[in-house]
């Protein structure tokens, strides 16, 4: 028996957007205003970097059956990845509003959002930074981070 161990590297930003990601995290927190957050009063806003250079938003669309709406994350990806199904991810970033105000602290995808991403990883072959934003801290982390013993059946 040997105990391991996983080490998940991230840059911290106080108070400031990191560098390179400007219009990427103004473009996140701009389409929170599209949010359809009638339920929960948490808005989020999704902005995918492609390859290209080509900004795609996306926001979270909620439903009265709750189960039914979906998170920005997975609405900007798959916004991304079926308008343009050949080109590849740069970077997400993540930014929130809770009742109309912006977060504090950094907001963090969910397990389903992170799936996603994982696959959009396998898809394309390469590894992506997720920009996860709060007014005192946004924290940059490669994709591949955030899933750790994700589940891949053709690994061995
Ligand atoms: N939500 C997202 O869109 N992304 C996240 O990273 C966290 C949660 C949405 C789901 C729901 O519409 C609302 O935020 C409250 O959970």
């Amino acid at each position: 028996m040997e105990k391991a161990e996983l080490k998940i590297d991230y840059m911290v930003y106080e108070e400031s957007y990191p560098e390179g990601y400007e219009d990427l995290c103004r473009a996140a927190l701009k389409i929170t205003e599209n949010a359809y957050c009638a339920y929960s009063g948490f808005a989020v806003g999704a902005a995918v970097l492609m390859d290209t250079g080509e900004i795609v938003c996306g926001s979270n669309q909620e439903n009265i059956a709750y189960p039914s709406g979906l998170c920005a994350e997975r609405t900007a990806l798959f916004y991304a990845t079926s308008t343009y199904p050949g080109t590849g991810i740069k970077a997400l970033a993540i930014a929130a509003r809770d009742h109309g105000v912006e977060v504090d602290e950094y907001v963090t995808p969910c397990g389903a959002c992170r799936q996603v991403m994982a696959e959009v990883i396998r898809r394309y072959g390469a590894d992506f930074d997720v920009i996860m934003m709060g007014k005192k801290q946004t924290v940059v982390i490669k994709a591949s981070q955030l899933l750790p013993f994700s589940f891949d059946s053709l690994k061995k």
